[in-house]
C-alpha cells in the first residue's frame, strides 16, 4: 500500500497535516482532539500510524505475536549510503540489545538479565546515588542560580549508570555523547552530511560495548557486566555479542530516559507551585509525585510496533509490515483512564498506570532504579533549597525528534543563605 492510499484508507488527511511528529513542546491539545475524533490517523512524513487512546495502545503493548517491536530501533530517516558505508566499514553490527529484539531470543536474553538486574542491585548502590547526587548539587549550591539540565541532570543518571556498569567516571562525557548521536541518527532528522559525524560516534560506542564484555571476561568484577559474564561462564545461553548488545542498550536507555524525567519533572514540580511545596513538608509525598511526573510529561512520548499481519485498530485497516508510533504522552492524559487526567496532582491514585515504561514483554527493566534516582533527587532539592523556584522569563523548548521529550534547558533559583 503506498502512502497515499493509506492516508484515503484511514479517511480524513486533516490529523496527518496537522501533525508534526518531531514537535513535541507542547503536543497535549492535538493529542486530545486525536483521542475523541480520530485515535488512530496514517502519517506520511514518518510512514506511520499514529495510536492515541490508552487503551489501544496497551493491547498493542500486549499482543506481542500481532505487533512485534523490530522496528523500535529502526531509523526513522533511512541512514544515507555514506553513514551506512562509515558503520559497516567500522564493524558495527549491533542493532538493538534488547528492544527490538523479539521472541523466543528476546526471552532467552531478557531472562538471564532480569537475573542479574533487580532491585538487590539498585538497592546496593543507593548510598552511591546518594553521594553523586549531594556532590553535583554542593558544585552550585553557593551561585544561587543554575541551569539544572545542564549542571545536574545531564551527568548524575549518567554518573549512577556507570557505577552499576563498572565504567570509570572519565568516560561519561563520551558515552553520553555517543548516546546523543544514537538518538539524533535513529529518532532525528538529521541531513545525510550531519549523519556522518555521528555514524562515526556508533562505530566507537560498539567498540566501547565489545571491549567491555573481554575486559570482564579477562578480569571479573561485581558489576553488571562483571555478572553477565560470569553467567554466561556458569552455562547461561547468551554470546559475548549479545552481552555486548545488551550494555549498548542500557548504556543509552539507562540514563538518557532518566536525566529527561529529571528535568521534565523538576519543571513541572516549580510550576504548580503547591505540588513543590508539599513535597517539601511532607517528603512522604515523594513516591506520588515521581508517578505522577512520568504520567503527565513522560521522558518517551512515543514508541514502536511493527504489524505482522493485516489487522484493524480502533475500527481502522492496518495492513501487514505497516509501522505503528503509539504516543503514551496522549495515552497518560486519557480520562477514559485517568480521573481529571489533565490536572497535575501528585497525590492522585490513579498515576501508576502510566504508560511511559511501555507494558507486556518488553516494559522497561530499569523503571526501579530511574524512580529510585528522581526520589532522591527530589528529597535532597527539597531539603536544601525549598525556596527553589523557574527563573522568570524563559520558555521551554525541546529538541525536535519524535520520541524522546528533552528540555534544552532548566533555569532555577533559590536564595542563598549567608
Ligand atoms: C524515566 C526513565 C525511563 C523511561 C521513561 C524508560 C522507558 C522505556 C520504554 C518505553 C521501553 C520500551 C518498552 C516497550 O517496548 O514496551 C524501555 C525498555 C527498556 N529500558 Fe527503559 N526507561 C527508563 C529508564 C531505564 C533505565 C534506568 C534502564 C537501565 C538501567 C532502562 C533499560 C531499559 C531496557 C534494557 C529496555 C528494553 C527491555 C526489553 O526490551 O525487554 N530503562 N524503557
Amino acid at each position: 500500500m503506498t502512502s497515499a492510499s493509506m492516508a484515503t484508507a484511514v479517511g480524513s488527511v486533516g490529523f496527518t497535516q496537522e501533525f508534526d511528529p518531531f514537535d513535541l513542546t507542547d503536543p497535549f491539545e492535538f493529542y486530545a482532539r486525536s483521542r475523541a475524533e480520530e485515535p488512530v490517523f496514517y502519517n506520511a512524513e514518518i510512514d506511520h500510524f499514529v495510536v492515541t487512546r490508552y487503551d489501544d495502545i496497551k493491547a498493542i503493548f500486549t499482543n506481542w505475536n500481532l505487533f512485534s517491536s523490530e522496528n523500535a530501533q529502526q531509523p526513522l530517516r533511512p541512514l544515507c549510503a555514506a553513514a551506512k558505508k562509515v558503520m559497516t566499514d567500522g564493524g558495527f553490527t549491533a542493532y538493538s540489545g534488547m528492544s527490538a529484539r523479539v521472541p523466543p531470543d528476546h526471552t532467552r536474553i531478557r531472562k538471564i538479565v532480569q537475573s542479574c538486574f533487580g532491585m538487590r542491585r539498585f538497592k546496593a548502590i543507593e548510598p552511591d546515588i546518594r553521594q553523586i547526587v549531594e556532590t553535583a548539587i554542593d558544585r552550585f549550591a553557593k551561585s544561587g542560580a543554575v541551569d539544572f539540565y545542564a549542571e545536574f541532570a545531564r551527568d548524575v543518571p549518567a554518573f549512577v549508570l556507570f557505577k552499576l556498569v563498572g565504567v570509570p567516571d572519565k568516560d561519561v562525557t563520551m558515552v553520553k555523547s555517543w548516546a546523543v548521536s544514537r538518538a539524533l541518527l535513529t529518532w532525528g532528522t538529521l541531513t545525510d552530511d550531519e549523519q556522518i559525524p555521528h555514524a562515526k560516534n556508533m562505530v566507537q560506542y560498539w567498540d566501547y560495548c565489545r571491549a567491555l564484555v573481554q575486559k570482564r571476561q579477562d578480569n571479573p568484577t561485581d558489576d553488571l557486566p562483571g555478572d553477565l559474564v560470569r553467567l554466561q561462564s556458569e552455562g547461561a545461553d547468551i554470546s559475548g555479542d549479545e552481552i555486548a548488545g545488551v550494555l549498548y542498550s542500557i548504556l543509552f536507555a539507562g540514563h538518557e530516559t532518566t536525566t529527561t524525567l529529571m528535568g521534565n519533572g523538576l519543571r513541572e514540580l516549580l510550576e504548580h507551585r503547591d505540588s513543590w511545596n508539599m513535597i517539601c513538608e511532607d517528603p512522604s509525598t515523594i513516591t506520588g509525585a515521581v508517578d505522577e511526573c512520568l504520567r503527565f510529561s513522560p521522558s518517551i512520548a512515543a514508541w514502536r510496533r511493527t504489524a505482522l499481519a493485516d489487522t484493524q485498530v480502533a475500527g481502522i485497516d492496518i495492513p501487514k509490515g505497516a509501522n505503528l508510533l503509539l504516543v503514551m504522552a496522549s495515552a497518560n492524559r486519557d480520562s477514559a483512564v485517568f480521573k481529571d487526567a489533565d490536572i497535575f496532582d501528585i497525590k492522585r491514585t490513579d498515576a501508576r498506570k502510566h504508560l511511559t515504561f511501555g507494558y507486556g514483554i518488553h516494559a522497561c527493566v530499569g523503571q526501579q532504579l530511574s524512580k529510585m534516582e528522581f526520589a532522591i533527587t527530589l528529597e535532597t532539592l527539597s531539603k536544601r533549597f525549598p525556596d527553589l523556584r523557574l527563573a522568570p522569563n524563559q520558555t521551554f523548548s525541546f529538541i525536535r525528534n519524535s520520541s524522546f521529550r528533552v528540555p534544552v534547558a532548566l533555569n532555577v533559583e533559590w536564595d542563598v543563605k549567608a
